[in-house]
């Protein structure tokens, strides 16, 4: 179940919509706003977002759990993206992917207990050249082995 947002965050949230609503093809625009502004799209925002682009909650759902993108609950404080895409996998990928959930014990979209990290695979982060590739925050790495992921989730843990 979705995390609830408190009575500011919801001022804040109908001000997204306010600002959306009038443009064409408002609904992905208001998720992306919305989960920049709350760093993952709220179950209370659904009901709401619903009633102002004239759609049904299950139309707004779908949306949301269509795109992996938009987070359900709020994330971790680092985000570390992995990339599952063909040109990472053919360069020993899988043995980053594997460490990835190993080293923070989480499966994908996880956060880990201490809530220092988010684990999100992605679909190319046009690094192909130095795969495989992570990124961690907006930070991109290239050539990412295991051993270089576990280093830089311990200097993120140690420094941030
Ligand atoms: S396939 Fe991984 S960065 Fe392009």
């Amino acid at each position: 179940m979705s995390k609830s947002i408190s009575d500011p965050s919801v001022d804040r949230l109908d001000a997204l919509i306010a600002r959306h609503c009038a443009m064409p093809g408002p609904l992905l625009p208001l998720l992306h706003a919305v989960q920049d502004e709350f760093g993952y799209v709220p179950g209370e925002a659904v009901p709401r977002i619903a009633e102002a682009l004239n759609l049904s909650r299950a139309e707004v759902h779908g949306v949301i759990s269509f795109y992996h993108w938009f987070r359900q609950h709020p994330p971790g404080k680092h985000i570390v993206r992995i990339c599952r895409a063909e040109a990472c996998q053919s360069m020993n990928g899988v043995a980053t992917e594997e460490a990835a959930r190993r080293l923070l014990g989480v499966d994908w979209h996880g956060t880990t207990a201490d809530g220092q990290f988010t684990l999100e695979a992605v679909y190319c982060l046009g690094n192909c050249a130095a795969a495989p590739a992570a990124m961690i925050d907006d930070k991109l790495h290239g050539r990412v082995t295991p051993e270089k992921l576990e280093q830089l989730l311990a200097q993120h843990r140690v420094t941030q």
